[in-house]
């Protein structure tokens, strides 16, 4: 199925349901950063080596919740929200109050009306699995930067491995064989349960439009000119975290040489990847 304009249209025009479910998330953050740690970790790595003024973009930003935290406690930069819903911004608005630092707009990041250059990081937190064609948003990432400029894209999904063993393997193959590529989804954009539960799984699994791995992501970074820093998992991370948070110091050791190795296979293996990139080498 190709996804027409109707179905845009429904699922982040009209998708009320959408964006509120967004903004009882916030509400039930009370104020907390609702990020994973390793994206968090990755965020707040580029945001401090910024210089005094910069400007910082999110793009997909939602109801803002997550690039209003940032305003409050990133005090000496600029940050603006973009997205594509009048609805998600109309939210986001109501979150500037009396942030000096913080603005919204509308704008599809596919094609997007800002000027050149005009940004010295740009975050894209669960966005590109949302596009129709994230290509054109690599590339305008790429032209929104300033020569300093910096990106950091968390995608929720496309990772490896598959489920279970034969999952893995069937991964393993694609990426020995290079079959790796970006597939798109079918989803219907409804949230319709009535149990709230629910209606988060609805959320999470139907709204993704196309599953990027993450080698194929940072292969297109490349193509548009980035250098790329690093990509990881974090899925995994939390995972493993609440399996061997308290496991003995082997377990630990494990964990980490897991995370931190760059190695394929173990950078790719989880269905979240983070990567953080530049236009120049750093
Ligand atoms: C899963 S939400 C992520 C929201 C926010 N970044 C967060 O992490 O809470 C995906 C967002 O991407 C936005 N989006 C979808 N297509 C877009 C486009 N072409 N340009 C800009 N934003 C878009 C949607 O409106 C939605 O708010």
């Amino acid at each position: 199925m190709r996804l027409s304009k109707n179905y845009i249209e429904e699922a982040f025009f009209k998708n009320r349901d959408y964006y509120e479910l967004m903004e009882h998330r916030y509400n039930a953050a009370k104020g907390s950063l609702t990020i994973e740690p390793v994206t968090k970790e990755f965020i707040f790595r580029a945001l401090e080596s910024l210089k005094p003024g910069s400007r910082v973009l999110e793009i997909g930003c939602g109801v803002g919740s997550n690039v209003k935290w940032l305003a409050e406690h990133f005090s000496g930069v600029t940050f603006l929200g973009s997205d594509i819903s009048e609805i998600g911004i109309s939210y986001a608005l109501q979150k500037v109050g009396s942030l000096v630092n913080l603005g919204f707009t509308v704008d599809d990041i596919q094609d997007s009306r800002l000027e050149s250059g005009g940004f010295s990081l740009i975050i894209a937190q669960s966005v590109f699995e949302h596009l129709t064609d994230y290509r054109k948003a690599v590339a305008e990432c790429f032209r929104l930067l300033g020569d300093d400029g910096k990106v950091v894209v968390r995608v929720g999904n496309g990772g490896r491995p598959g489920a279970g063993f034969f999952g893995f393997l069937k991964d393993f193959a694609k990426y020995l064989l290079r079959y790796n590529r970006a597939e798109n989804l079918n989803p219907t954009f409804v949230i319709n349960s009535e149990d709230p539960e629910g209606r988060r799984k609805q959320h999470m699994e139907n709204f993704d439009i196309c599953s990027i791995p993450s080698d194929v992501l940072s292969m297109d970074f490349k193509k548009v000119g980035f250098v790329i820093h690093s990509f990881t998992t974090c899925r995994e991370l939390s995972r493993l975290t609440e399996r061997y948070g308290n496991g003995n110091a082997l377990q630990r050791k494990l964990m980490d040489l897991y995370i931190n190795a760059d190695v394929f296979p173990f950078n790719h293996m989880g269905r979240v990847t983070v990567l953080s990139a530049s236009k120049q080498v750093l």
